[in-house]
């Protein structure tokens, strides 16, 4: 196993969001530009050198950071190694106020494991999200 700060082959990343359904319709050059604007990266290979697991920041290096993207492949699941990417992530950018984060519906509990906290307040607004849509899917009320 080992960890990394880069993402060295987009194709591999694709396929795995695509494998656990964190894809939300982005094609790999959407995952290019949000990987190449996130200053923290972490990517988690296993012994022959496949990508298992990943996640990515970003911040204003003072007030706000943003966590997002954790995913590890379906046969490596409930091993840690979440709890490990998310874990390295909140390290790089614990210099921040805060560090913020939304769960894929169902998924609270493990950040919740991991010392996040629901918050009573927050709220988004978007242009690009159809709010029938965040409905459906459970990010908003
Ligand atoms: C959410 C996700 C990233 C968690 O990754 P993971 O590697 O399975 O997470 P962990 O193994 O660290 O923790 C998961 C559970 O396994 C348990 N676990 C941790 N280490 C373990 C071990 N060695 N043996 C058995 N169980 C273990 C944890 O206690 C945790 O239990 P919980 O479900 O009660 O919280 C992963 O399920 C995933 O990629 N899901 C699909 C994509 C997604 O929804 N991502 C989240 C976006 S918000």
């Amino acid at each position: 196993m080992r960890l990394t700060n880069k993402i060295s082959n987009f194709d591999e990343l694709f396929t795995l969001y695509e494998s656990v359904g964190l894809g939300n319709g982005r094609t790999k050059d959407d995952l290019i530009k949000v990987f190449s604007t996130s200053k923290y990266i972490i990517s988690y290979y296993d012994k022959s050198n496949n990508l298992i697991g990943v996640g990515r920041a970003f911040g204003d290096e003072l007030d706000c950071a943003v966590i997002c993207d954790i995913a590890v492949s379906k046969k490596e699941q409930g091993k840690g190694i979440g709890t490990k990417i998310l874990n390295s992530l909140v390290k790089m950018v614990e210099h921040h106020m805060r560090v913020l984060l939304y769960a894929e519906p169902g998924k609270e509990s493990f950040y919740k494991n991991n010392n996040f906290h629901l918050m009573k307040t927050a709220m988004m607004t978007s242009s690009k999200l159809p709010l029938e849509l965040g409905r459906s899917i459970g990010f908003i009320e």
